[in-house]
């Protein structure tokens, strides 16, 4: 057998392309590296011909996209000696900052709106030893608190304003051009704070930028790790397509949100922190944003788990909810290429899933004869 190198983290694999040292002391927990997973029968149930991907962002470390950004985030703050960090979040980033500050042997500070925030994160938050201050207000109310305490003590912040944070995301893109071999015509992202479209966005135009490299054979983009390395690596970029919850939609309302609702807790912001930056990705892009109901929402997260066996929490639904919608009305044309990044692990919600299916679970005498009743029931 071939000896392969352990995989140990994004920072590791995309150093030549990181804001990193060589003797800075990387905090990792071996993220990055997710699965791309074609869909196989939605394309077929809704009849259009279109090749649909989903990046299965849930299956990093702590269970969602914020561990890309997390490790970078907190190496950089352990490199310049903070011994803090603090963080706003509704749920996965307060996750990821409770993981990587125990990992790193320093505090981590989080603010979560009270009764707001999804069973699983709270666990892990609590679990990783993190200082949990849950706030009576929303996510918006958090993040302005988070800015101004920053002012006035010593800790770093670790929401998506801290730009190493978008560094370590922009790596998603750089797996799905190099698994590809290019991009695809179309990436849809569920939007919040928008840091994540903004961070994705980054990472395809640094490829495009660098991808003559590859095709003169000079590749050292990708560390090595590019099986197109050498090879023809298409310097093309993808559509970007923002879809929100159309309870906390502020880049359909073209204005703030004061009260965003939504069933899915993870992208309930009115205020999206990187705001100006999304603009400009659609603009540059070619891109729209959209939104759709929390109905949708729920409908898409529960064919994606029934039909192609990938979990997903609800707000990572939003994307291929948006996504199947535009490619039923055409909008999306027949013939794309389209990549959904999976934001969350459906695990991280359990409350909204047994919610939405509490119809599957029967209740039967333990007898041979009623088990092997409901085995000819559930085969009719
Ligand atoms: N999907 C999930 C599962 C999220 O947790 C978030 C953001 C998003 C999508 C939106 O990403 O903000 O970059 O546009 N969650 C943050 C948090 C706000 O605190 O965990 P974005």
């Amino acid at each position: 057998m071939p000896f392969r190198p352990r995989y140990t983290g994004l920072i590791e694999r995309y150093r030549d392309r990181l804001p990193i040292h060589d003797d800075t002391r990387i905090i990792s927990l071996g993220e990055g590296n997710t699965p791309l997973i074609r869909l196989n029968n939605i394309p077929r149930l809704i009849g259009k011909e279109v090749d649909i991907y989903v990046k299965y962002e849930g299956l990093n470390p702590t269970g969602s996209f914020k561990d890309r950004g997390m490790t970078m985030a907190v190496t950089k703050a352990v490199e310049a000696g903070s011994r803090a960090i603090i963080c706003a979040s509704t749920g996965n980033t307060s996750a990821a900052a409770a993981a990587y500050a125990a990992r790193a042997g320093i505090t981590a500070f989080v603010l979560i709106p009270e009764g707001k925030i999804a069973m699983g994160k709270l666990a892990q938050a609590m679990m990783h030893g993190s200082v949990v201050l849950q706030i009576r207000g929303n996510f918006d109310a958090g993040m302005q608190l988070v800015k101004d305490v920053a002012d006035q003590a010593p800790v770093t912040i670790v929401n998506s304003i801290n730009p190493f944070r978008l560094q370590g995301q922009k790596t998603a893109a750089f797996e799905i051009v190099e698994e590809l071999g290019r991009a695809p015509d179309y990436h849809c992202l569920p939007v919040g704070n928008a840091g994540n479209i903004t961070a994705h966005w980054i990472g395809y135009c640094e490829y495009s930028a660098a991808s003559g490299d590859h095709v003169t054979g000079a590749c050292a983009f990708c560390n090595g790790h590019c099986a197109y390395a050498g090879g023809a690596i298409v310097g093309n970029r993808p559509k970007m397509i923002g879809y929100q919850a159309a309870g906390s939609a502020p880049f359909m309302r073209g204005a703030m949100v004061d009260n965003p609702e939504t069933v899915a807790t993870a992208i309930r912001i009115g205020h999206p922190q990187s705001w100006n930056q999304a603009w400009k990705v659609k603009d540059e892009s070619g891109g729209w944003f959209d939104e759709c109901t929390d109905a949708e929402i729920l409908a898409a997260q529960k064919l994606l788990a029934e039909k192609e066996g990938v979990f997903c929490e609800p707000a990572s639904a939003t994307s291929l909810a948006g996504a199947l919608r535009d490619v039923k009305t055409g909008k999306i044309p027949e013939g794309s290429s389209i990549v959904c990044t999976l934001t969350g692990h459906g695990l991280k919600d359990p409350d909204t899933a047994i919610a939405q299916s509490g119809g599957n679970v029967h209740t039967i005498d333990a007898t041979l004869d009623a088990v092997r009743r409901a085995i000819l029931d559930g085969m009719a």
